[in-house]
């Protein structure tokens, strides 16, 4: 199975970065296909983790370079849920490059699946995954496990320090008993870097409104 990871957020934050990262590790550097990546600067990083195309996957489809015969979009707005027996025909699932919102708002039908009209969507259950966590449970499904085999963790929290946690709102797949979150993402939310980013984000975007 490969995976196309349609990259949707203007920025590539560390938070994405270390998403993407993650997805890498999980499925392998020659499975994974970034596309929609505009910027020469993101394509070359991105080239360290995968096959980077500066096309979206909606002009890739369209130009014939990929076929909806062999993708299946992982939307959780999509009604049917993904099983060991799609992959008997489909052998690429695309996952939207977004950072989870919640609740989710619909981001994945509006950017992907509604301008593919033509190619399967498939969600994942009812809860939203982390981008790297979506990837490991679509592996896990290619490799004969269903949904429900899958074990689940609803909502992770990290320890700061004594008076202070972070809550990751999403679903986690567990793995050797541990829900799967990047570790450098831990790392960093646990750090002040990400308080100045996103204030470093807030003033840009102050700056170009
Ligand atoms: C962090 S989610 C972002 C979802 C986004 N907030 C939205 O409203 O569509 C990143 C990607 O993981 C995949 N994903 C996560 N949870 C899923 C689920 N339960 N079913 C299907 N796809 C899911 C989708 O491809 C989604 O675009």
């Amino acid at each position: 199975m490969k995976v196309i990871i349609e990259h949707c957020e203007s920025i590539l934050s560390k938070w994405l970065w270390f998403e993407y990262s993650n997805c890498s590790k999980i499925v392998g550097k020659n499975n994974l296909i970034f596309t929609n990546v505009r910027e020469d600067e993101i394509s070359n990083k991105l080239s360290r983790l995968g096959i980077v195309f500066n096309e979206s996957i909606i002009s890739l489809v369209n130009r014939g370079a990929f076929n909806c015969n062999e993708i299946i979009i992982l939307d959780l707005e999509a009604t049917t849920p993904l099983g060991p027996l799609d992959f008997k025909g489909y052998t690429k699932v695309v996952i939207g490059g977004i950072l989870g919102d919640h609740p989710p708002k619909g981001r994945t039908y509006k950017l992907i699946t509604s301008r593919l009209p033509n190619c399967v969507s498939r969600n994942l259950g009812p809860y939203q995954f982390s981008i790297d966590g979506a990837a490991y449970v679509a592996l896990q499904v290619s490799l004969g496990r269903s949904l429900d085999e899958i074990p689940i963790a609803l909502g992770f929290k990290i320890k700061v320090n004594e008076f202070h946690e972070i809550y990751l709102p999403y679903a986690f797949p567990i793995v050797d008993d541990k829900p799967l979150v990047s570790r450098d993402l831990i790392e960093y939310l646990k750090s002040n870097e990400i308080v100045e980013d996103e204030l470093k984000s807030i003033q840009s975007s102050l700056h170009e409104a």
